[in-house]
């Protein structure tokens, strides 16, 4: 496929790139997510350029490390081997850093923090603008809320400098009941529009280019809809385990850590509305009506719909290993899945009677993310009779991570005197294309909070209607049924295979690049 990249008016920057000078804080700032996302992205940022001169990080934590312990932590993820230049880089950036030893529901701990704030607004010439980072034990967000407000840290100013926002990280709420008293809680303290819940999955490249490609051109946009999609298959695989997180994993499983967030925006990315604009709003409405339009699950329905397993032990990339109910901090009965699949609809004018097959696992075989479009089989009139089989609909790939790429399948003639009909796959790989894979989506979605563009981040609205959408689900989790296993390095129970063979549809196979770079099959 052409791959060449033109510079054209596309390149007009939607939105004000220059940030305003700032201190973040991050809460929760020894753990796992400060070291290895959110001070490589920061970082990432400062090195393009994209940071204000004067600006300040300071993580907020219960362990004695000070600045410079602090510092060199956040150093263990940089690759400084690289060039002489990143580390020199790394030592500037390295004198906006700062640490503050404090407990996270000491309310002197939060009064140490404004004066350290204070105190670095005046020795940085920092207008006051804050950005709060809640990476923290979920448990802890509506305290944080409640200590900043205390402080006078929460500041409700509509209009003009300083500015205060949050950053949330999910999950957000465990349920439907605890979603709807976190956001009450949360509004006390903070407008909506100072919060800003993240979701990593909106700052990747190829989630945000789901919506250019479908409304920047203009030969998806009319096939997009029940009269010419067949069915949509979404799966996020992943070859990891728990990794150690066993203790927050028995508590969330598959629904809650990856289907109720990450899944369910793909999903309302691919099946919403044109926005009138790409503004935020504009954008998180459109979002929310998908999920409003999801056929709720009735509670039997849910069980014919659904599928829950765990994973057992298997060999995942050449590896052994243990199964779910071996891992550390997992109790031995635990009922909690690490494989969800499901089968949904949308039930709107565009999108009536086409199903949604989503699956999500860990331990899986490959680890990939895609979205795959599944347009109707022809009527087969003029081709019904060609000699190598029925032949394959179109697929439209839409490959989010690793491999990042967009892939068609589609019918040709393959050269010679027979009608013989093949599937060729055309594809555009953004490594190939543009030479680096794309950047990572806390680079992105940081910066996007520090300039004040909320169009990547969830609503509160959204939030809680997915909760409403898998209320059934937890109903069926809360149960305690014992769930059926799959083989580590596998792709998931049988039964998930089963949801699709009953409609006489299978899971597309899972292709590698170069499978993506083979004509004929
Ligand atoms: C996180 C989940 O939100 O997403 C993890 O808590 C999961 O369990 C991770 O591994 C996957 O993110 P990515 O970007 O690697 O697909």
């Amino acid at each position: 496929m052409t791959q060449a990249v033109t510079e054209s008016t596309t390149a007009r920057p939607l939105r004000s790139t220059t940030a305003e000078p700032f201190i973040l804080t991050i809460f929760g700032a020894t753990g796992d997510l400060t070291r290895r996302k959110l001070i490589p992205a920061m970082f990432a940022n400062y090195r393009e350029g994209l940071l204000p001169k004067n600006f300040a990080i300071v993580g907020y934590a219960r362990r004695d490390w000070g600045d410079a312990g602090f510092r060199e932590r956040a150093g263990e993820m940089i690759n400084m081997a690289d060039s002489a230049k990143t580390q020199q880089q790394w030592n500037e950036f390295c004198r906006h850093l700062y640490y503050h030893q404090a407990d996270l529901d000491d309310p002197q701990g939060y009064a140490g923090l404004k004066a350290l704030l204070d105190k670095l607004c005046g020795e940085r010439d920092i207008p006051g603008n804050y950005l709060f980072y809640f990476s923290t034990q979920p448990r802890y967000f509506a305290p944080i809320a409640m200590h900043l407000a205390e402080q006078k840290l929460s500041r409700n100013e509509l209009f003009g400098a300083p500015w205060t926002r949050i950053i949330v990280e999910k999950p957000f709420g465990h349920d439907l009941t605890s979603s709807v008293e976190l956001n009450h809680q949360m509004t006390q303290s903070f407008r909506e529009d100072q919060i800003y819940r993240i979701d990593h999955y909106l700052g990747k490249e190829t989630v945000q280019n789901i919506m250019v490609l479908r409304f920047a051109n203009s030969i998806f946009e009319p096939l997009w809809n029940n009269k010419y999609v067949d069915h949509v298959q979404v799966t996020v695989a992943e070859t990891l385990g728990v990794e150690g997180r066993g203790g927050y994993y028995d508590k969330s499983g598959a629904l809650r850590d990856i289907a109720q967030n990450h899944v369910l925006q793909l999903l309302a990315l691919v099946g919403m509305e044109v926005p009138v604009s790409v503004d935020g709003t504009a954008i998180r409405n459109e979002k929310v009506k998908v999920l409003q339009a999801l056929r709720p699950f009735s509670e039997t329905c849910a069980r014919g719909n659904v599928v829950r397993a765990q994973y057992g032990p298997g060999m995942v990339e050449g590896k052994q290993q243990i199964g779910y109910l071996e891992e550390p901090d997992i109790p031995g009965d635990s009922a909690t899945e690490t494989y969800l699949a499901f089968k949904t609809f949308i039930d709107n004018w565009r999108w009536a009677g086409v199903p949604f097959y989503v699956r999500t696992g860990k331990r899986m075989k490959h680890r990939v993310t895609e979205v795959n479009i599944h347009f109707k089989h022809i009527p087969q009139i003029l081709f019904d009779r060609h000699p190598f089989g029925p032949m394959q609909p179109n697929v439209l790939v839409l490959r989010i991570q690793p491999d990042e790429s967009i892939m068609l399948q589609f019918q040709i003639k393959f050269p010679g005197a027979a009608m013989r009909i093949e599937s060729l796959k055309m594809d555009f790989s953004y490594q190939d294309t543009f030479g680096k894979s794309p950047p990572e989506a806390y680079q992105r979605l940081l910066l996007d909070a520090i300039l004040g563009d909320p169009t990547l981040f969830i609503h509160g609205d959204e939030v809680e209607q997915s909760w409403r959408f898998f209320e059934p689900v937890l109903q069926c989790q809360e149960s305690g049924i014992k769930l059926p296993s799959y083989a580590s390095g596998s792709w998931g129970p049988a039964e998930a295979d089963d949801l699709l063979l009953r409609d006489g549809r299978e899971w597309r196979i899972f292709e590698t690049p170069e499978s993506h770079k083979v004509c004929y099959i």
